[in-house]
């Protein structure tokens, strides 16, 4: 007797070292851009395999605004329905009082990220967000139609409308009479804070607020470059710019029927996929320059990364999860199947990213020199301050109101904002 129940100790003991660690289920939110989801998802069937945990996708809608709206909500009503935020590198400021501190459990890990990423995720000497891939804009064009004509690609925007004016006169009197010139992102959201931007900035017109906190917005090289925008609507682009957003602009560019278009990495993998019309029809250049002094050409900064909110029951399994994903391993395979650009420094000399997604490798420097948001400034007001901005942009190039007294009445409401402490 006395040997049984010593012999059954020592199994149950056995059994309790060798049990893993209770599984979990943890649910993840993310938008639905191109082939986002379906990458993500194959990236959490191979967690589940490893960990034995479950992770499910809330999919909500691809607009980085809306999310920002759904993501106050849950985190104002201390929601536990969410363990991981995918978050827009704009966000840090204003999320992170409500994200778990990732500092110590990201260590061993963190050094090979660039460094500039972790700072922008960085609030308060406390790392709120993991990166998983970062974003710099190109200048996609149809290589076809302009060796057609014999035409270069554009390295201004007045080349670039003329261009487009060119291509789309001739094809459309040839019978091509879906064609456009150009389109990008003209809806009202913080896309068209990222497209304002470049078009002001690349004409010598300032980044909207500036790093030491002045506004700096109301000058009329800004006023010059919404102008020429506003040119641009119902003559190279189409009227329904002013409601697209990254994925309407793809849709009219991969059925072939924009010369040139502004879009983010993901739209070169969507672009060169099986089915695509324009496979093979097109490549990237960098975004155009202004034309006089201080024209330079302007890319504004994007990505995302992954928190952990603060109201997550499994915070451990959340941050493992996070590290998953944002592995230099998973990063190559996103990078393979979506051309986001990685966050880690090596990935850029990988042989197989190069190969199959060539703008990886050529878009490092874009990257690099890319213009942040003045998102480290407005800090908490940072919403706020954009959506003012991208208001006046919009009201602007649809005609209503002229230029520089839009951004006259913008200077004002940032001045008061300003006010009110950021
Ligand atoms: C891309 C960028 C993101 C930006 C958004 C605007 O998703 O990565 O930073 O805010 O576009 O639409």
């Amino acid at each position: 007797m006395k040997f049984l129940t010593a012999f059954l100790a020592f199994v149950t003991g056995i059994m309790l070292a060798a049990a893993p660690a209770r599984a979990v289920e943890l649910s993840i939110v993310s938008g639905d851009t191109g082939n986002g989801i379906k990458v993500l998802r194959e990236i959490l069937d191979r967690y589940e395999k490893k960990s034995g945990n479950k992770v499910d996708i809330v999919v909500i809608p691809p607009s980085t605004t809306d999310q920002f709206g759904q993501y106050r909500l849950w985190l104002a009503a201390g929601s536990s329905d969410i363990d991981v935020y995918q978050t827009d590198v704009i966000w840090a400021p204003q999320l992170a009082s409500q994200l778990v501190d990732l500092t110590e459990a990201t260590k061993d890990v963190v050094a090979g990220h660039f460094a500039s990423i972790i700072k922008s995720q960085t609030v308060n000497g406390r790392l709120v967000a993991l990166p998983i891939f970062t974003d710099a804009p190109a200048l996609y064009y149809r290589k076809d139609l302009l060796d057609k004509y014999g035409l270069k690609v554009p390295t201004s925007w007045k080349e670039l409308a003329d261009t487009a004016k060119l291509v789309t006169d001739k094809e459309r009197a040839a019978g091509n009479k879906d064609i456009w010139g150009f389109v990008f992102q003209g809806n009202a959201y913080e896309g068209l804070t990222c497209n304002a931007l470049e078009w002001v900035m690349s004409n010598g017109g300032g980044g909207i607020i500036e790093p030491d906190g002045s506004i700096s917005i109301n000058n009329p090289k800004a006023a010059a470059a919404l102008d020429m925008v506003k040119g641009w609507i119902g003559t190279i682009a189409p009227p329904g710019v002013l409601a697209y957003q990254e994925e309407e602009a793809r849709g009219v560019w991969q059925t072939g029927n924009a010369v040139f278009m502004r879009n983010w990495p993901y739209a070169y993998a969507l672009g060169n996929s099986e089915n695509s019309p324009i496979k093979g029809r097109f490549d990237v250049a960098p975004l155009p320059a202004g034309t006089g002094e201080g024209a330079r050409p302007v890319a504004t900064l994007g990505g995302w990364n992954l928190a952990v909110s603060k109201y997550s029951k499994h915070p451990d399994a959340a941050i493992d999860l996070v590290k998953f994903i944002a592995s230099p391993e998973m990063q190559k395979y996103r990078t393979l199947k979506t051309a986001n650009l990685p966050t880690i420094a090596a990935l850029y000399d990988d042989p197989d990213i190069a190969r199959q997604q060539p703008i990886v490798p050529r878009w490092k420097q874009i990257f690099l020199n890319a213009q942040p948001r003045p998102s480290s400034t407005a800090r908490i007001k940072y919403n706020e301050a954009s959506s003012q901005f991208w208001t006046a942009v919009h009201k602007t190039i649809s005609g209503d109101g002229a230029a520089a007294d839009n951004l006259a009445d913008l200077e004002a409401r940032l001045t008061r904002l300003k006010g009110k402490g950021w």
